[in-house]
C-alpha cells in the first residue's frame, strides 16, 4: 500500500514555476530519500503535503485521502518535523513531550508510556537538562520523537541531517531506520551517502522536476556500466597493454583505467596469454553521487 502518493504536482508562486509535473509515491514502512540540491523544491512539497500551501494541480493523497489546502484532515497521520525546529528551552526532554502530548489531547499514562517509548528510541532517555544546552544533533533527535509522538502513519523529516557533523548524522540516521518499523519515513536531503546508507526508495527532484526515482538498486542500475581499476605487477606490462589496448586510460605507473569496463575480456586474454602478473582488478561501484552529476549535467 502507498502512504503517500503525489500525482502531476504543480507548484508556482507567481510567475515562478517552482514544482512540474511532479509524481512518486512513497510505499508503507519504507525509508523514502527525497533527494535535492539546494532550492530544488524539496520544502515547498513537504509543505503541499501538509496542506501549508495551495497547489496549482494535480493531486496528494496520504493514508489513500486527499490533501486539501489549509486545515487538511490528512495531518492527522501525519508528523513532521521542519528543517529548523523550535522548542521551548526551558523544558528538559520528557518535559518537553509531556507539553506536546498534553495539547494534542493524548491521556496522561500515554504519554508517559510512549515518551518513555521514544525517548529511548532517540537516546536522549537518560537526559535530564534543558533543552537550551542541547546540542544540534539531539535537538534534531528530541523533533523525532516528538513528530512520532501521536504515533504518525507518515514521518516527514526536512533535511534532518543538513546541519549536523558526522557522529551527529550516522546517530539521526540509525534513528529514522529504527522509525520505519512503527511508521513510514519521507526525509528530504541533499546528501547523497545518506540516501545510500538508509533509503529503500528515493526520488530525485532536480529545478522542480523528478528526474530520477525508484529503488536504491533501480536507480544504480541506470548508470552506464561501471569503471574497471587494473593494477599490474610491473610498470613495463601496463605500457605492453597500452600499447594494445589504446583506449585504456594510464593513471599511475602500474595502474590502467578501463572506462565502463570495454573489452575486459579481450584485455584478460592478452594477460593470461602473456603470463602478466596482476596485482589487483576492480570494478568500481558507481556511487549515487557519480550518477546524479551525470543526470545533472545532461
Ligand atoms: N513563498 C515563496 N515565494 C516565492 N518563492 C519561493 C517561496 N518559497 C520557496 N520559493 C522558491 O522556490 C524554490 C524552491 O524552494 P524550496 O522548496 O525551499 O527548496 P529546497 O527546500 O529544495 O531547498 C526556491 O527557488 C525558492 O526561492
Ligand atoms: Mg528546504
Amino acid at each position: 500500500m502507498k502512504m503517500l502518493t503525489l500525482s502531476h504536482v504543480e507548484k508556482h508562486f507567481g510567475e515562478k514555476q517552482v514544482l512540474r509535473d511532479v509524481s512518486f509515491s512513497v510505499p508503507e514502512h519504507t525509508v523514502f530519500g527525497f533527494v535535492g540540491q539546494n532550492g530544488a523544491g524539496k520544502t515547498t512539497a513537504m509543505k503541499l503535503i501538509l496542506g501549508l500551501l495551495p497547489l496549482n494541480s494535480g493531486q496528494i493523497t496520504v493514508n489513500g485521502s486527499a490533501v486539501s489546502y489549509g486545515n487538511t484532515d490528512t495531518n492527522r497521520f501525519i508528523g513532521y518535523l521542519p528543517d529548523v525546529p523550535e522548542f521551548y528551552s526551558y523544558m528538559t526532554p520528557a518535559e518537553y513531550l509531556s507539553f506536546c502530548g498534553a495539547i494534542t489531547g493524548m491521556p496522561k499514562q500515554e504519554i508517559k508510556k510512549r515518551s518513555h517509548e521514544l525517548l529511548s528510541l532517540v537516546g536522549l532517555e537518560n537526559e535530564s537538562h534543558r533543552i537550551k544546552g542541547f546540542s544540534r544533533g539531539m535537538k534534531q533527535r528530541l523533533g523525532v520523537a516528538q513528530a512520532l509522538l501521536n504515533r504518525p502513519r507518515l514521518l516527514i523529516c526536512d533535511e534532518p541531517t543538513s546541519a549536523l557533523d558526522p557522529a551527529g548524522r550516522k546517530e539521526l540516521l540509525d534513528i529514522l531506520t529504527a522509525a520505519k518499523k512503527q511508521t513510514t519515513v519521507l526525509f528530504s536531503t541533499h546528501i547523497l551517502s545518506d540516501v545510500e546508507h538508509i533509503c529503500d526508495e528515493l526520488a530525485f527532484l532536480h529545478d522542480g522536476r523528478i528526474v530520477l526515482q525508484g529503488t536504491l538498486k533501480e536507480v544504480r542500475k541506470l548508470r552506464r556500466a561501471s569503471d574497471v581499476e587494473l593494477e599490474m605487477e610491473h610498470a613495463r606490462d601496463a605500457e605492453l597493454l597500452l600499447s594494445d589496448f589504446p583506449f585504456l586510460r594510464r593513471q599511475g605507473q602500474n595502474l590502467l583505467f578501463l572506462e565502463e569496463g570495454k573489452a575486459l575480456p579481450e584485455i584478460l586474454g592478452r594477460i593470461a596469454e602473456e603470463k602478466l602478473p596482476i596485482r589487483r582488478v576492480e570494478r568500481m561501484e558507481p556511487t549515487l553521487e557519480d550518477l546524479f552529476m551525470e543526470v545533472i549535467a545532461k
